[in-house]
C-alpha cells in the first residue's frame, strides 16, 4: 500500500475498520449516503472475531490500523465494529489527535435512543467484548434520560452469519433461543449492536412480527459522519467517475472475498495487506 502524496483535505478518504468483513455493512450505508466519498477499509480478518478478545488487544490492534489509516491521510476513521469501539475508542481518539476526526458506531445510535426511548425499556444484542464493556449502559446512563438498558451476549451468531446461515431452521433457531431469553423480556426495541446484525435484521423483525422495533445502526452512523463532514467542510466533492474504494484485509481467503457480496451488496475485490507479518 503506498502513502500518497497530501491532497486537499476534502478529497481525503474515510477509513473505517473492523475485525473483518461485517464492518462493511457500515462502509455500505456510508458509500450509498455519501457517493463522492472515497473508502479505505480495513479488515482485521487475521484477529477476528473482535468479541472474543481483551481490551488490551483489540486496543493494540486498533493503534496499528489506524497508523495504517493515517498514511492514507484519511480525514475520518470511523470505527466500523462495535467491539472495537467499546474496547478502543477513547484510546484511538487521543492516539489519532488532530490527525483525523474518529467516529464509532455508538454515540449516533445512542443519541437516537435517548430521544426516541426516553423512560422506556431497550435491549441490546452484540458480542461478549461489546456487552461486558457496559459501554451501551455507561453513555445512555450519561444521557440521564431514564432509558433501561437490558443487554445479552449472542456469540454464535457473528459466525453463524459469516457461514451464510441467515434464514434456515438452525439460524431460526438460534435466534429465537437468544431472543426468548428473560433479560430481554417485555423490550420495546432492541439494539443490534454489532456491525454482522443487519444481516439477519428480516429474521429478527419475523420473530417479533411488529411487536419490537429492531433498530440497526448503519443508516444512523452513516448519517452521523455525513453530519460531521458537512460541519466541518470536508465533504468530497463530485468527482467524474465513481470514487476508486480499497478494501484490504490482514488475511486473505476466498471465502472472505465471496463474502463481500452478503455485507456490501456487491463482490468487492479484497487487497492482502499483512499488517502482522
Ligand atoms: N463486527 C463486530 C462488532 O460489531 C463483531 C464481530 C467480531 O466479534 O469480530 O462487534
Amino acid at each position: 500500500m503506498n502513502s500518497p502524496a497530501a491532497p486537499d483535505p476534502a478529497a481525503r478518504p474515510i477509513g473505517l475498520f473492523d475485525s473483518g468483513i461485517g464492518g462493511l455493512t457500515v462502509a455500505r450505508a456510508v458509500a450509498q449516503r455519501l457517493p463522492h466519498e472515497r473508502l479505505v477499509y480495513f479488515g482485521d480478518t487475521a484477529h477476528l472475531p473482535y468479541g472474543d478478545k481483551s481490551t488490551a488487544a483489540i486496543q493494540a490492534y486498533a493503534v496499528k490500523i489506524c497508523d495504517l489509516l493515517l498514511r492514507q491521510h484519511c480525514k475520518v476513521i470511523l470505527i466500523a465494529c462495535n467491539s472495537a469501539s467499546a474496547a478502543a475508542y477513547e484510546l484511538v481518539r487521543e492516539y489519532v489527535g488532530s490527525k483525523a476526526q474518529v467516529l464509532n458506531v455508538i454515540d449516533p445510535i445512542v443519541a437516537q435512543i435517548g430521544r426516541h426511548y426516553a423512560g422506556r425499556r431497550v435491549g441490546l444484542i452484540g458480542t461478549k467484548q461489546t456487552v461486558n464493556s457496559n459501554v451501551y449502559k455507561k453513555k445512555l446512563d450519561a444521557l440521564d434520560a431514564g432509558v433501561e438498558l437490558s443487554s445479552l451476549a449472542t456469540p454464535l451468531l457473528a459466525p453463524m452469519i459469516e457461514e451464510n446461515f441467515l434464514a434456515n431452521a438452525v439460524s431460526d433457531d438460534i435466534i429465537a433461543a437468544y431472543l426468548a431469553q428473560p433479560v430481554l423480556a417485555d423490550v420495546e426495541a432492541l439494539v443490534l449492536a454489532c456491525t454482522h446484525y443487519p444481516l439477519i435484521k428480516p429474521q429478527i423483525d419475523r420473530y417479533y412480527a411488529g411487536r419490537v422495533a429492531v433498530l440497526d445502526s448503519s443508516d444512523v452512523v452513516a448519517a452521523h459522519a455525513e453530519a460531521y463532514l458537512a460541519g466541518a467542510g470536508l465533504l468530497a466533492p463530485a468527482g467524474p467517475g465513481a470514487p476508486a474504494h480499497h478494501f484490504y484485509v490482514s488475511d486473505f481467503t476466498p471465502a472472505f472475498e465471496e463474502s463481500t457480496r452478503l455485507f456490501f451488496g456487491q463482490e468487492v475485490r479484497l487487497e492482502h495487506y499483512p499488517l502482522w507479518e
